[in-house]
């Protein structure tokens, strides 16, 4: 039997005692087989690290996972090779950069690291990119504060054009996204990377990378809301956030706008042996509970246009049955119409039903 971190955790594992949530709530009895979907069960709860056997599950104990074809094609498709390839290289510049910048007060060249950062979501022939599928194959980074940064540029550049920001402001939200996080390279690795609980100190203790990502970047003479940016991603619409405890229109466009990528990457950013998290998945989370959380029309726009940008996708249902998705429903914007053969689905009348897998 040993102890493993929920974020080293691969599926044929085997529990090797109850997993509970604050020692109350049963997670996961001993003696089960870890799936994808179980250990993403495991993410939700913000479960730590869990006893697994020392003996793996034969192979036929997982012959009941899906095949993930979508994904497959997504890998094998020319954009997104070349995605992946500059995704790699610019990840290695900007962890280089950055912790030149942090840790020899090296000046740092934001607009060639912009431009890098930009390039990936630019296509040669007009080829179609969707974000969400790039990232959600580009999963495998064990660290926690490099990939996450970009996917979170990324994702906050894309937000930004949805909600009809300037194209500098879009820039913006992009040069926001890359350094929100620059105060986690001041934490002890220790505890960002602490297989067990944190203790109360050690939580207080992460969340003052907010205070020194903006003393880094107010430093280094970086744009103002940059600084203010990495001060108040945290902050939440409803005054449950930190470190300030704001509300409403008290926080920064930025920083709302960041909050949301942010914590959309979090939900999605899962393990090396995985394929993609099924996006409805997070979208339905973000849905259900975050619309008090996030500025209400940055969330509604993100959720909106997310959702549309699986429109006509094949998708599996978790009855089997496989459709396509053809309408998105306004009041539910997670839970659109499917047409399987000739039936309509609406989901947000279904609440049993829901979609499984993007096939
Ligand atoms: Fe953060
Ligand atoms: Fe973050």
């Amino acid at each position: 039997m040993k102890n493993i971190p929920v974020s080293k955790l691969v599926p044929g594992m085997i529990t090797a005692a109850d997993v509970y949530e604050d020692n109350q709530k049963l997670v996961l009895p001993k003696g089960v087989v870890l799936t994808d979907k179980t250990i993403t069960r495991l993410e939700f709860y913000s479960i730590l690290s869990i006893k697994v056997e020392d003996e793996m599950a034969e192979d036929s104990a997982l012959d009941n996972e899906q095949p993930l074809s979508f994904s497959t094609r997504v890998r094998n498709s020319a954009v997104f090779q070349k995605f992946s390839k500059k995704y790699e290289e610019d990840i290695k510049l900007f962890s280089r950069e950055i912790n030149q910048m942090v840790r020899e007060n090296k000046k740092i060249d934001v607009d060639v690291l912009l431009a890098n950062t930009l390039s990936l979501l630019e296509t040669e022939n007009g080829d179609y990119l969707n974000v969400f599928d790039m990232l959600s194959n580009m999963r495998g980074y064990d660290d926690q504060t490099y990939a996450h940064s970009l996917n979170v540029a990324l994702l906050s550049n894309v937000l930004a054009k949805w909600l009809r920001f300037s194209p500098e402001d879009q820039k913006m939200a992009a040069i926001c996204g890359l350094f929100h996080d620059i105060g986690k390279l001041l934490i002890p690795e220790e505890i960002l990377k602490k297989p067990s609980s944190l203790t109360k100190e050690e939580y207080q203790e992460i969340k003052t990378h907010t205070l020194k990502g903006f003393h880094i970047l107010e430093d280094m003479g970086m744009n103002y809301t940059v600084c203010q940016t990495a001060l108040m991603h945290h902050e939440r619409h409803d005054g449950s956030g930190y470190p300030l405890g704001m509300k409403g229109d008290q926080i920064p466009a930025f920083s709302a706008l960041i909050g949301i990528a942010d914590v959309y990457d979090a939900m999605t950013s899962a393990r090396i042996y995985r394929g993609p998290l099924c996006p409805f998945h997070a979208l339905g989370v973000m849905e259900d509970e975050g619309l008090q959380k996030y500025s209400p029309k940055y969330i509604i726009t993100f959720l909106e246009n997310a959702v549309n940008t699986y429109l006509l996708y094949s998708v599996r249902l978790n009855t089997g049955a496989e459709g396509q998705i053809v309408y998105v429903n306004k009041n539910k914007l997670s839970r659109p119409t499917i047409k399987v053969g000739s039936n309509y689905i609406d989901l947000s009348s279904r609440p049993k039903l829901s979609i499984a897998q993007i096939i």
